[in-house]
């Protein structure tokens, strides 16, 4: 058999990059978009020794692979490592999605923010475009996703964080791409918005931002970037206790990002909501 045919034969390989690694859902979610779009691809888990991103990425794509998904810790260094970048990446400074070409050159993009999106337009049929949006944190998952909402032009974004100065700082960043309102965290008046989206990492640690106790309203749709298989978060519990009627966590966006990688490497865009349901199923 000819060399060329071997090749075709072999599926393409991608894998997710970080550490810890071992949690991520990344191989499933990509092994069922390859069995609904009719793709073969292999994709695994690798994880990175904290000082060893750099090397462990070489070797992957010398070992012929054709991307990657990063995760914490490097998505930095993902963004400064590769040779060419999108828009998205650029905004973020970070990078998600690694593509490798034929001539070995790495191009980085940032599809956290895309998967925000697709969850709230095709998943959840809603929309931000006209609508008033707070946003809680200013780190890096905020960095991630704020060029990608200004894009469907709200009414306005409030940005409010624990520590304000990085609040203020990325408003300043972003200020070439729409206006950014930074208010303290105290002094939010929540009823004021259509959308509230939680991107701190506060949900992580089982606590909530320290946000006013009065304001929220039924109507106000309430989101936090955090997921859990069940679909509970400290804050998303905390909104349906106030009586909000939307709430929703970030499963779908973590599968949203997953498809538009799958899109960047494979040129077919997988619909979201039928995986967000089976990993929900699994997590039964
Ligand atoms: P990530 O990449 O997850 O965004 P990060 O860049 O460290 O991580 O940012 C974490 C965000 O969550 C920040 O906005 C942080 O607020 P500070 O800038 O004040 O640190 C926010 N955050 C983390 N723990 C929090 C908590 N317990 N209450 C409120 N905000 C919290």
């Amino acid at each position: 058999m000819a060399a060329s045919e071997i090749k075709h034969l072999t599926p393409d390989r991608y894998a997710v990059i970080g550490n810890p690694v071992e949690h991520s859902l990344s191989p499933v979610i990509h092994s069922l978009f390859a069995r609904q779009t009719g793709q073969a691809i292999v994709y695994e888990k690798l994880l990175a020794p904290r000082d060893g991103f750099r090397e462990t990425v070489i070797a992957f794509r010398d070992s012929g692979a054709k991307g990657a998904n990063v995760t914490v810790p490097f998505k930095q260094q993902a963004y400064e490592l590769a040779d060419g970048h999108s828009w998205r990446a650029r905004q973020a400074t970070a990078a998600n999605t690694l593509v490798f070409h034929e001539d070995r050159t790495v191009f980085a993009d940032n599809t956290d923010g895309a998967g925000l999106i697709l969850d709230i337009s095709e998943h959840l049929g809603r929309t931000l475009t006209g609508r008033r949006v707070l946003l809680i944190g200013a780190g890096g998952a905020v960095r991630g996703v704020l060029g990608p909402i200004l894009a469907e032009h709200p009414a306005c974004v409030t940005v409010v964080n624990r520590t304000l100065a990085t609040a203020v700082d990325l408003a300043r960043d972003f200020s070439g791409f729409g206006e950014v309102e930074v208010v303290p965290l105290q002094e939010v008046e929540l009823d004021r918005y259509d959308w509230i989206i939680n991107g701190t990492s506060a949900s992580l640690q089982g606590v909530l931002p320290p946000l006013p106790e009065a304001g929220l309203r039924p109507e106000t749709v309430v989101y936090d970037m955090m997921y859990s298989k069940a679909g509970t978060t400290v804050f998303t519990e905390w909104a349906r206790r106030k009586g909000c009627r939307h709430v929703y966590d970030g499963l779908g966006m973590l599968v949203g990002q997953a498809a538009e990688s799958f899109y960047l490497w494979r040129g077919i865009r997988p619909r979201i909501g039928s995986v967000v349901a089976e990993l929900r199923s699994v997590a039964g």
